[in-house]
């Protein structure tokens, strides 16, 4: 609680993780522009992205998102951008269950290497694509709730669910 409306600007250190074509850049465009990009590129390396939110109470939040890359080529550069993160914010594309086998990889390389208090949040990106999804929502929720961690499913596209995304971490602060 933050108690008494005292004024405060806080800053979140927020990775994102997960397979090449997920959808991490078009969702930290989307949470950051408001904008959506069919033609995406792929990300090298990682990018660096700051978005400041307002909360109740005149707190302010500063995100500062490291989006990375999710080719193999640049898995050996992950541990640069979650160390020290506050969030992990681990997606997969409700399309494709080889990505959500990836997300499961990454949850198992936070657990053994990240912040022991790192706050993690399962996301499944495309949520438009309905009708040619194969991983099931339950399958994510269950896979997340054994690990601790949030759940959601988001579009970049529609937008759907990406301010929510970014209002789980305000649960780090109320
Ligand atoms: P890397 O940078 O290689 O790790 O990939 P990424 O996870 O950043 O993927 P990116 O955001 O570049 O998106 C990949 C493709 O998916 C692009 O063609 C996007 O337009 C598309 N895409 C991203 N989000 C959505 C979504 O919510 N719905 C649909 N239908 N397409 C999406
Ligand atoms: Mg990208």
């Amino acid at each position: 609680e933050n108690g008494g409306g005292d004024a405060k600007n806080l800053r979140v250190k927020l990775v994102l993780l997960g397979d090449s074509g997920v959808g991490k850049s078009c969702i930290v465009l989307r949470f950051v522009r408001g904008q959506f990009d069919p033609t995406s590129k792929v990300t090298v390396g990682a990018s660096f992205l700051s978005q400041t939110i307002a909360l109740q109470d005149s707190t302010t939040v500063k995100f500062e998102i490291w989006d990375t890359a999710g080719q193999e080529r640049y898995a050996a550069l992950a541990p640069l951008y979650y160390r020290g993160a506050a969030v992990a914010v681990i997606a997969y594309d409700i399309t494709s269950p080889e990505s959500f086998s990836k997300a499961q990889y990454w949850v198992k390389e936070l657990q053994k290497h990240g912040s022991p208090d790192i706050v993690m949040a399962l996301v499944g990106n495309k949520a438009d694509l309905q009708e040619k999804r194969e991983v099931a929502v339950e399958d994510g929720m269950d896979y997340a709730e054994k690990n601790g961690m949030f759940f959601i499913e988001t579009s970049a596209k529609t937008a759907d669910n990406i301010n929510e995304l970014f209002e789980v971490s305000d649960n780090l602060f109320t």
